[in-house]
């Protein structure tokens, strides 16, 4: 019988199998054995030896003295992009673009390889998923640039990695990194132990042959990498491109990066023709606004170095459901849950407040079902969103708008636990960027506003005043 050359690991606790069990039957965790190739045997003579074996001893050098030459980086053509990969592909990394499908990761990929051929680099474009007759159907629409592009359509691991080593482009992409097969291991494509020889391979080839390699992975609905998961610690760049597949905007963010820092964000929106980079994203998200209606506010937030203004909108509505229904679109819902733990325990909506003349639609948002979201399926990830979802629910509970007749409110500040606002970071970027689009008048924390209470009477209650002035 032939020697196996695989073996299962435990990727808990390490334990070697030689078959495949569902439960470890070293640390009895389920479904942790991975498939993976057996490492070459070692000479038994380098096993010999008292201790530390028989490796050379090096001589550490101090960093000052070690060689790091500047190399140029590839720019893709794509603005967004470079600055997120910090200002571009550097040559011999490997990247990983991670996204839901549909969400438009061969669309960009295609985009720049087009860039790549168009500025005088060399290009491939490895396809597992779709023909090669599917790729240039897309590419027709990209433009005339993309149908330069070289591509070949293969899922066997080792005809790829001979391919890329006999054209050595300047960037490859690897379309997807879950359907390559590697013929040593009898695991399915995009099972665990698959993806990871695979991404392994081909960071070698990378780094051997200095090629900046973008593996292309999918993202299970959870969010976790299907699979490619595994490969983060393995990758130099891990790119996640997010969004909603019905809606126009889309971002893509750094979230691990080698080479650059990972608080750059790129706003793209999907139109016929391809990706199209949004540089001006607050003017729109401004001018989308709806300052008049009641639950709804602008906040001042960072993409990074980068402020972006976005409108968030509540929605409190009464339910017969208990627990009431939460809902939240662009923010982390444990955020929600936070704003509106505190908005109850600190900011007075708990029950429904006895103003003298409480008029109708006053709803106590501890009961109510509460919707939350930033508009145009833009996905906020910092503490400094939540004063504007805690004033956009507490204008929507009690139905009075935040914004004066012709612009909105516009606000940003962390929520304390005991009610306090919190400082952010850049708040003159922030303030900036409000002014620029005619909202002078920003809420955010400062001693004039330390708590939530404050601001919420420097906002609801004024509009209140205003409308029974009015
Ligand atoms: P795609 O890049 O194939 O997504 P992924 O590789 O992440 O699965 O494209 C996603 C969607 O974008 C697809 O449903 C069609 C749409 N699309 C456009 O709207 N305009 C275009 O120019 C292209 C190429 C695609
Ligand atoms: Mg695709």
């Amino acid at each position: 019988m032939p020697r196996a050359t695989t073996h299962h690991v435990c990727s808990a606790c390490g334990h070697e199998s030689a078959k495949w069990h569902g439960r470890c039957p070293g640390c009895e965790e389920w479904g942790t054995l991975v498939e993976e190739a057996k490492p070459v045997p070692q000479a038994a003579s380098a096993r010999a030896g008292g201790g530390g074996g028989r490796g050379r001893a090096l001589t550490p050098v101090p960093l000052s003295q070690v060689e790091a030459p500047r190399v140029a980086r590839l720019r893709t053509g794509i603005g967004e992009l470079d600055r997120v990969l910090g200002g571009g592909l550097v040559p011999g990394s490997l990247v990983l673009l991670g996204g839901s499908p549909g969400i438009g990761k061969s669309t960009i990929v295609t985009s720049a390889l087009g860039n790549v051929v168009a500025g005088g680099g060399s290009a491939l474009y490895v396809s597992g998923e779709e023909s090669a007759a599917q790729v240039r159907l897309r590419a027709e629409r990209l433009g005339p640039s993309v149908l330069a592009v070289p591509i070949v359509a293969e899922t066997d691991l080792d005809a790829v990695v001979a391919t890329i080593e006999a054209e050595r482009p300047d960037v490859c992409v690897v379309d997807s990194v879950q359907v390559l097969h590697a013929a040593g291991l009898t695991g399915a494509p995009g099972s665990v132990g698959q993806v990871r020889e695979v991404a392994g391979r081909l960071m070698r080839v990378a780094k051997t042959c200095g090629i900046a390699i973008v593996l292309v992975g999918h993202v299970t609905k959870e969010g976790a990498l299907a699979g490619p998961r595994v490969l983060e610690h393995l990758v130099d760049c891990v790119l996640s491109f997010e969004g909603e597949r019905e809606r126009t905007y889309r971002t893509l963010r750094a979230l691990k990066n080698r080479f650059g820092s990972t608080n750059e964000a790129g706003v793209f929106e999907m139109r016929d023709e391809g990706l199209v980079e949004v540089e001006d994203a607050s003017a729109r998200f401004v001018a989308e606004a709806t300052p008049r209606a009641p639950g709804s506010a602008i906040l001042c937030s960072m993409e990074g170095s980068r402020p972006l203004l976005v409108e968030v909108q509540a929605l409190v509505a009464p339910t017969e459901l208990v627990p009431p229904r939460r809902m939240a679109n662009g923010i982390d819902r444990n955020r929600l849950a936070l704003v509106l733990a505190v908005l109850t325990r600190h900011g007075g909506m708990a029950k429904q407040p006895a103003l003298p003349d409480a008029h109708e639609g006053v709803l106590a948002v501890g009961s109510a079902d509460v919707f939350v979201s930033v508009a145009g399926g833009v996905r906020i990830d910092e503490p400094g969103a939540d004063l504007a979802i805690a004033l956009a629910i507490a204008s929507a509970a009690r139905g009075v708008p935040l914004g004066s007749s012709d612009r909105p409110l516009a606000t940003f500040g962390e929520i304390g636990l005991t009610g306090e606002l919190r400082h952010v970071a850049h708040p003159d970027r922030r303030l900036a960027e409000a002014a620029k689009f005619g909202l002078g008048n920003v809420l955010h924390p400062g001693p004039a506003l330390p708590d939530l209470g404050a601001a919420l009477r420097a906002s609801i209650d004024r509009s209140v005043g205003q409308q029974r002035a009015a």
